[in-house]
């Protein structure tokens, strides 16, 4: 999976550009349907989903409130999100933990509603390069995924697939990555971390995300337990989007 993490960029007619290219080129590569994912700003949610339509490109989300609905200026609820055709929500990134001071315990409440509205949350999880120094990944790590595991553990339905995205915050548009060997090791965690702790869930899908770009992506993909990437600056650009997903 190649989900693209558009955060506060892109003007209407960049999303609708990029959705027309992104549109003739799924149109050859039919393998990529359902594996290509696009979160933009919420204002381009809605035209984006009607233009990608069912040509195999899916419409996320960035982020919902940790509300069902009421007197939350400024938020936009899983609901709304699932009424405007968002079939996936990034939650928990630490753009997201960091500047708007949001709580692992809120990112659970937020897991819960989006389970409710049938929307895919893909949860960012990762340490500080403090933590990472510290050799504290895995604690915190364990600590970001209790609440999601509470989450999965009260919801009525879970998705097929869960998706965790694991992206260290010193590694988010710094142009640093990981060594393979820590990724495979930390994939390998959070996969039986998982499956011991919430075994309800079918199928574990881990991201990698953090400074991709199509020569890292490309050493990356051998990686063990990696089901691919959440890609930041790197997915604005159209060419370079392809690029790291290798088809032309
Ligand atoms: P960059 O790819 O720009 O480092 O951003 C990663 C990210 O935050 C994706 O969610």
């Amino acid at each position: 999976m190649y989900a693209a993490n558009w955060k506060m960029n892109m003007s209407a007619g960049d999303a609708a550009d990029f959705a027309d290219k992104a549109k003739a080129w799924i149109a050859r590569h039919h393998e990529l349907q359902n594996y290509i994912v696009i979160c933009p700003s919420f204002p381009f949610i809605l035209p984006l989903a009607i233009e990608l339509g069912n040509s195999g490109i899916i419409t996320g989300a960035q982020n919902c409130s940790e509300f069902p609905h009421g007197a939350y200026t400024g938020q936009v609820s899983a609901k709304q999100l699932a009424d405007v055709g968002a079939m996936f929500c990034i939650v928990g990134h630490n753009e997201c933990r960091s500047l708007l001071h949001e709580s692992s315990d809120a990112i659970g409440k937020k897991v819960s509603l989006l389970f409710e509205h049938a929307i895919n949350p893909i949860v960012c999880v990762g340490e500080t390069a403090f933590e990472f120094e510290q050799h504290q990944t895995l604690t915190i790590l364990e600590q970001q995924l209790a609440p999601i595991i509470k989450a999965i553990k009260s919801a009525q339905s879970i998705p097929h697939e869960f998706i965790i995205a694991y992206e260290p915050v010193w590694a988010i548009g710094t142009g640093k990555t990981p060594e393979p060997q820590t990724l495979e090791n930390v994939f390998s965690w959070i996969l039986s971390h998982m499956q011991s702790k919430a075994p309800s869930i079918q199928k574990i899908r881990i991201l990698y995300g953090g400074s991709v770009d199509s020569l890292n992506a490309k050493s990356f993909k051998h990686i063990k337990g990696l089901g691919g990437f959440l890609i930041g600056g790197a997915s604005l650009d159209f060419q370079k989007f392809k690029n790291i997903v290798g088809l032309d």
